[in-house]
């Protein structure tokens, strides 16, 4: 191979090409997002609850079958109100569900339980428009 200007100036484009994004591998990866607003998540598959996230008992939720399994399970980390201020169609809890199994590790409680709560969570807490607490003015 003849090693003329246009080889040599590739040469040195791809080496500096090489040496910043080295340099940008470098830095230190950003630290993890803290929410303020819930506990550190509890361990997966704790046998017994020793601390819950809050100080409230399953009469925070409204009446409905599947209540209290759902705030034993949901307040492990955070209380009702994060739940309560959602209002959501089936699909949307469900979703949630998993969300909250995949990102923050919530134990499965499996499917029984799983239909319960998912169940009682959208009786309880359905879009808000059904809910009878419309704004007039939020076009929502
Ligand atoms: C293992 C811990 C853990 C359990 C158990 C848990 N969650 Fe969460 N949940 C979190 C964390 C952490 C956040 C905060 C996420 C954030 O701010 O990004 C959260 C946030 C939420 C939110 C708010 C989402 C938003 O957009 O602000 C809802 C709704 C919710 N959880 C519902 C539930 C329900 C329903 C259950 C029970 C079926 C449950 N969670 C159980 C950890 C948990």
């Amino acid at each position: 191979m003849r090693f003329n200007i246009a080889t040599l100036s590739a040469a040195i484009i791809a080496a500096t090409a090489v040496a910043l994004y080295a340099k940008k591998l470098d830095r230190p990866p950003p630290p993890p997002r803290e929410s303020p607003r819930v506990a550190a998540p509890a361990p997966a598959a704790a046998p017994v609850q020793v601390a819950r996230a809050t100080d409230e008992t399953p009469d925070a939720l409204p009446e409905g079958k599947g209540r209290d399994e759902t705030f034993y399970l949901c307040t492990a980390c955070h209380g009702t109100a994060i739940i309560s201020q959602q209002g959501m169609p089936r699909e949307r809890w469900d979703e949630s569900f998993d969300w909250m199994i995949e990102k923050h590790r919530m134990p499965d409680p499996g499917a029984a339980d799983r239909a319960l709560i998912v169940d009682y969570l959208a009786q309880a807490f359905p879009p808000r428009q059904q809910r009878g607490r419309t704004n007039p003015f939020l076009n929502r």
